[in-house]
Order: structure tokens, then sequence, then C-alpha cells
């Protein structure tokens, strides 16, 4: 699948080949004008990431890959991690954390169900990092491993009270009512409208489209909460207030399981820069600032264990790849150059390190 290219010209954000790159005819001086000015503003990881997904022609998927996750020369590299400064970085994502973030949930989710079960594993939709125990595994397999884990700290019974906060289309509350039988104590939060849809008709179990954020909880209303895959859409400032309302939603002994990734080294990195193209409005913490806040509001942290997203981005782009047609049929070629990006960009981001995936379970006393 992968090949190779000139090193020169596939990792040098300085010296990227803007006319050898996509385009049609309608490719006009601005859009490369703007992609100068965006290097100089907003740094080269932005704009090139911008300049590639605005082409109006499908990327090639091997030379996206390859572009994307190869070694760059360390010139390149350094210039890819140290620029635009941080205090530019910071004055850059406060405008963009500003906006709304429904609106930026929504503009991620609710694109089409359909493109989703393009590239999601098939048994579940499942749009968060699998457990792969070995390379032989399917995306299905190392989905089922996944919720198994889960399913392994939350221990769900009949008669529990659970919660799952970003329920996407509804995967893991349905293995959970597989175990309880349970339908009426489960619920499930998301803000995508496509997603309480697809949940409402196809997997007729309860669901709210409600922000867990700013919602008002019950106090000592749940024997457990959990989320997969959706603390990574909670800005730092509203991470200790939240963690404080769910330990309050809880019942004494309650637990919340939760599993996201989180920044390992540096505070903002650069790459939360073009992570605003993908997730507008949404700003990663650094995993020890999550334990700190779990500590501070009252839980006990009884579990934490790392995972690879990396083989997970790579089915998914493969999916993605080996359904381009109908890709493009349900979304446009754009939003297709979006996710065809976005997964190779993700692969680097976890491979060089700056985040991991942890399952943390945080018990309230
Ligand atoms: C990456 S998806 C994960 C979905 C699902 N948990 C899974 O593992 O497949 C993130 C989910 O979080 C939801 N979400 C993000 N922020 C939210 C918020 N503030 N309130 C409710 N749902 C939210 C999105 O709508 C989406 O369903």
């Amino acid at each position: 699948m992968h090949q190779s290219l000139d090193q020169s010209q596939a990792n040098s954000p300085s010296s990227i080949n803007v006319s050898k790159a996509p385009h049609s005819s309608t490719h006009s001086l601005v859009r490369r004008f703007r992609t100068v000015l965006n290097t100089l503003t907003h740094g080269p990881l932005y704009s090139i990431a911008r300049h590639r997904i605005s082409s109006e022609v499908p990327l090639d998927p091997v030379e996206t890959w390859t572009f994307w996750t190869e070694r760059r020369n360390p010139i390149t590299e350094f210039v890819a991690r140290n620029y635009p400064p941080d205090f530019v970085r910071r004055r850059i994502l406060g405008p963009m954390l500003a906006q709304n973030h429904s609106v930026g949930i929504e503009s991620h989710y609710d694109i089409s169900n359909a493109f989703y079960k393009l590239f999601l594993d098939k048994e579940f939709m499942f749009y968060s990092c699998a457990h792969f125990l070995s390379e032989r595994e399917t995306l299905e397999d190392a989905q089922r491993n996944k919720a198994q884990l889960i399913l392994a700290l939350l221990n769900p019974k009949a008669g529990d009270k659970i919660l799952d906060l970003g329920c996407g289309w509804g995967s893991m509350l349905k293995c959970i009512y597989e175990v309880t039988g349970d339908r009426n104590n489960l619920l499930g939060y998301t803000l995508s409208k496509q997603q309480l849809a697809y949940i409402k008709s196809e997997v007729g179990l309860n669901v709210s489209l409600t922000n867990f954020i700013t919602v008002a909880y019950e106090e000592a209303s749940y024997d457990k909460i959990f989320s997969i895959g959706a603390m990574e859409h909670v800005r730092p400032n509203e991470i200790l207030s939240l963690l404080q309302k769910l330990y309050s939603a809880l019942k004494p002994g309650g637990k919340l399981v939760q599993q996201f990734f989180s920044l390992e080294k540096e505070k903002r990195p650069t790459s939360m820069i073009p992570g605003q193209l993908f997730f507008p409005g949404s700003l990663l913490s650094t995993h020890s600032f999550h334990l700190h806040a779990a500590e501070q509001a009252g839980f006990k942290i009884t579990h934490d264990l790392v995972d690879d997203y990396k083989p997970t981005l790579r089915a998914w782009y493969e999916n993605l790849v080996n359904n381009k047609e109908k890709a493009i049929d349900l979304v446009g070629v754009r939003i297709y150059n979006k996710y065809l990006s976005f997964f190779p960009i993700s692969w680097r981001f976890f491979k060089e390190e700056e985040a991991q995936v942890h399952r943390l379970v945080l018990e309230k006393p």
C-alpha cells in the first residue's frame, strides 16, 4: 500500500509543491495565496492540511498516507513542531474555542450516517479506539474486544442505572443491553441529530439530544456512568466542573468508566491548530490534568491502562479508500478528502506519542 515519495517533496511543509497537488481548472491563485498566508499565521501543519483538503479532486490515497505518516527531515520537523510559537497558538485557538461547542460537534458527526457506515466496523459502529490483540484481527474483532474490556470495567447488572456520555450510534449501550436485558435503566446523551435518529430507528434504546457538559444532573441518580471517545471534546476549563457534577450524579459506591485520549507531553502542541479543521471548538488536555481534576472532584482512580489507536485509524482509512466512490457520492470530494487526511494525520499524532488512549475507572467511595 505504501509508495515511496521524494522526501523533499513529500515531507517539507515549506517546499510543498502546490502545483503538483491535485487541482481543477478553477483552482486559483487565491487558494495558493491563502495557503502561504495560513502558513505564516497558523503554521505549516494547518495550512498544508487545509490546502490539501480543499482540493476539488479526490486526493491520491497512497500519496496522502505517505505524505502525513513518513518521517520528516529534522528541519521540517522542527518547524512543524515549533511554528507558530506558543503565545501565537494561544491567540489563534482562543476564538476557535469560544465558538459554540454544539456547532463543532454537529459539523463533525451530522454528515451522513451512511458515510460513517462505510468505514466504521459493521457490527457496532464504534467511532473510538478498538483493542487489537494481534495484527491478524479485523476491526470487528478489535471493537468486540474493546466492548468486552469496557463491560469488564463497568460490570453492568439489571437494575443498574447507567448513563453513556457521548453515545455515538448506540454501540456500547447495545452491548450493555445484551448483558443486562434492562432497557429502562439505560440512557445515552449525544449532540448529533443523525446519531439520535439512528439509535431511535435502528437500536431502539433511550437516547437524548443533551449536552453532557452543561446539563444539570440529579444528585445520586446513577450507579454507573461511562464515556468512550467523548472526553476529548471537553475543553480544559470545563473538565473539573464536569467531573464534579458527575461525582455528585453518582450514587455512593458508583463508578465512572472513561476511554479517551489525552496529551502526553505538551499542553498546547502545534498539532492542536490543524485539529480545529476536524473538531472545531474542541481542545485536548494533558493526562496529568485529567487525573488531577478527577482527584480534586473526589474520585479514587482505580484503573488506568493505555491502548494503541494506530491500527484502528489505519483500518478506518483502508475502509474509506475501498469505498471511495460511494463516499464521494454521499458527501462530496471535500469531505472525502478531509477524512482521508484526518486518519493519517491522527495516526502520526499517536505515532509521535503526542497523545495516548487511556481507559480509566474513577470510583466514588
Ligand atoms: C467519537 S464519538 C464516540 C461515540 C461512541 N461513544 C463510540 O465509542 O463509538 C463522540 C460522541 O460524543 C458526543 N458528544 C461530544 N460532546 C458532547 C456533549 N457535550 N454532549 C453530548 N454528546 C457529546 C458526540 O455527539 C458523539 O456521539
